[in-house]
């Protein structure tokens, strides 16, 4: 991890999005990062679950913290329909206003596990996997950025990414292909523009509903045996704990543009 850089001073307003806060990392990052923020801050909570939304919305609001969020399906969610949920949310407000504008792409599938990457022929299906996991996590980044131009060093952008980013995963192409692409887009934006804070955050393996899927639909072998062992001995880490390890890194600031930070790398 880079080690020169100043904390990140969230004391101000904040206008903060995160995706896929229905539940696992999303719910923890969104409650982790709202105990952070300044008065008359405004969260944005974005995935299909409505009822699951409220219910991380109720954990995150508080006195500085008003929390509002939107059933959508960001897999195909147009630009503009994008660009009306996040000014719909801001609301009265101007962009000025607010100190930090944070957005957290959380949102992540897993892609079609039963196929072999030898036998990769639905082209259709993995682009719908890209769709979600790649081109719409990068257009509603375009229409934040859009939003916030005028006040672009106050933008702050964390992808969360996975080792899978760059380590190959036998079983994953769709997921470890989507992951590096994603992560590769906010390494280029980030070398592109200084002003902007922009983490890659690696979050570990993670007790979600993601691992049961692995462990459900997977056909590959040994992909099957690292997701059991990590269940069986006990290894999967809470999603408080890798949210509050993602805050500590974010606000530290100790992180390169773009830098693909890992849990393990966080003392
Ligand atoms: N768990 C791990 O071990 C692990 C490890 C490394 C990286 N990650 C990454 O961490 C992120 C979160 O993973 P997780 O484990 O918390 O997974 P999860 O429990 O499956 O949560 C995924 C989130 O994405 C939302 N989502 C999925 N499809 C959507 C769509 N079409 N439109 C809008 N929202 C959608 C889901 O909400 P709705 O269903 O309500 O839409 C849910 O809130 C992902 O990017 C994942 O790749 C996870």
């Amino acid at each position: 991890m880079a080690s020169s850089s100043s904390n990140i001073d969230l004391s101000g307003p904040s206008f903060c999005v995160v995706t896929g806060a229905s539940q696992g990392i999303g719910r923890a990052i969104a409650v982790e990062i709202s105990k952070h923020l300044g008065p008359q801050s405004l969260m944005l909570l974005l995935a299909r679950k409505k009822q699951e939304l409220a219910v991380t919305a109720s954990l995150c609001e508080s006195d500085k913290v008003k929390v509002l969020y939107n059933s959508v399906d960001l897999s195909t969610a147009s630009e503009k329909e994008m660009n009306q949920i996040l000014k719909q949310a801001i609301g009265g407000h101007e962009a000025i206003d607010f100190s930090n504008c944070l957005i957290f792409h959380n949102v992540g599938s897993l892609g079609n596990l039963a196929v072999e990457t030898s036998r990769m022929e639905n082209i259709e299906e993995f682009r719908q996997y890209y769709d979600l996991n790649v081109f719409k996590v990068i257009s509603l980044n375009t229409q934040f950025l859009k939003i916030f131009e005028e006040i672009e060093d106050r933008i702050i952008i964390v992808n969360i990414t996975s080792l899978c980013a760059i380590k190959p995963m036998g079983g994953m192409a769709y997921y470890c292909s989507g992951k590096a692409a994603r992560e590769m887009y906010f390494r280029v934006l980030a070398e592109e523009k200084k002003q902007i804070k922009i983490l890659n955050y690696s979050p570990g393996p993670v007790e979600t509903a993601m691992i049961d899927n692995v462990l459900e639909e997977a056909v590959n072998e040994n992909l099957k045996d690292v997701f059991q062992s990590f269940k069986s001995q006990g290894t999967l880490i809470k999603p408080e704990i890798t949210a509050k390890k993602c805050m500590k890194v974010l606000l530290s600031g100790k992180f390169a543009p773009g830098e693909h930070v890992d849990i393990f790398d966080v003392e």
